[in-house]
């Protein structure tokens, strides 16, 4: 199979690129030399990070998209490829987080969750895969899952489900479209310091008055960074890797499910220390 190992004027596209993870790896890529489509539904944010990578020489175009609006993740499609044939590289990162015991949560989180974390990287390869396999030179499709897709926590229901469904998703992609030369990897980066923790939606207990914010200042305090993320990635599309863990813990998830199932078994009712 081909691999991308050079972004030099590659067309690349990033979904959530207003912030954290998403904006981090858009300036990563940029500063590789690859040409930036920054996409977000908050379209000052998208125009912020544009700006940025702008500043330091590169190129980027700003664009607003729901990706959980398959019509306006279409109409953004066709918009791209009014200019360009088609992308090298789709980073399909947009995402929420959303925390609660299942008895807590509603049918309604399920939806809005799922309708973004999922469906958003399913409208995402829809919409610009198909260009990509006629073009015929190959490509990278990034999907962001996470380390809760190794270990559901009874915590994150619906993220967990979220996430496990675009590690499956990712890895059915990656056997089809290797036959294209197309790579594909999901990216699981652990607990990163972004905006993530804030913007969550939270049920039941952890919805409650200050438990967010504890959640917060401990991801703040874990400060991993979403520029280490974004060297992970890079990485993995060189090396065209199909499962990339990225901080420790990501790490120890991932072996601990492989090698020790029973102890993570034992482990998913102790409750972590900053949600008592
Ligand atoms: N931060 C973490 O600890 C962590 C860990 C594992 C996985 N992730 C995943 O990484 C991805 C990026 O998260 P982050 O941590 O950078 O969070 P973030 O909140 O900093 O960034 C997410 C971005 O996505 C945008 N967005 C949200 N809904 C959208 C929608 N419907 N359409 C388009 N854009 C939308 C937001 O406006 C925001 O700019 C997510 O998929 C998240 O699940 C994050």
């Amino acid at each position: 199979m081909d691999k991308v190992k050079d972004f030099k004027a590659r067309e690349t596209l990033i979904t959530g690129a207003g912030s954290g993870i998403g904006r981090a790896t858009a300036l990563a890529f940029a500063q590789a030399g690859a040409r930036l489509w920054v996409v977000d539904i908050r379209l000052e944010a998208a125009r912020d990070t544009a700006a940025l990578i702008q500043a330091q020489g590169g190129v980027a175009r700003a664009l607003q998209c729901d990706v959980a609006d398959v019509d306006a993740v279409q109409a953004m499609a066709a918009q791209v490829h009014d200019e360009i044939k088609a992308l090298d590289i789709l980073m399909n990162n947009a995402g929420i987080g959303s925390g609660g015991r299942f008895l807590d949560t509603t049918i309604e989180a399920w939806r809005k969750v799922m309708d973004i974390n999922l469906m958003g990287v399913v409208h995402g390869c829809h919409a610009f895969l198909p260009a990509m396999v006629a073009r015929g030179k190959g490509g990278h499709v990034i999907n962001i899952a996470s380390a809760a897709a190794f270990v559901a926590a009874p915590e994150m229901p619906i993220y967990a489900a979220s996430k496990f469904a675009v590690q499956g998703f990712t890895e059915s992609l990656r056997g089809d479209m290797a036959a294209h030369g197309i790579g594909v990897s999901a990216i699981c980066p652990g607990i990163i310091n972004t905006g993530i923790v804030a913007s969550s939606l939270m049920q039941g207990a952890l919805g409650e008055q200050g438990r967010q914010g504890r959640v917060e200042a401990f991801y703040k305090k874990r400060n991993y960074t979403p520029e280490q993320v974004a060297a992970a990635i890079l990485r993995a599309v060189r090396r065209n890797v199909a499962v990339q863990p990225v901080s420790p813990e990501a790490w120890g998830m991932y072996y601990a499910k492989r090698l020790a199932p029973r102890l993570v078994d034992k482990l998913a009712g102790v409750q972590l220390p900053f949600l008592k």
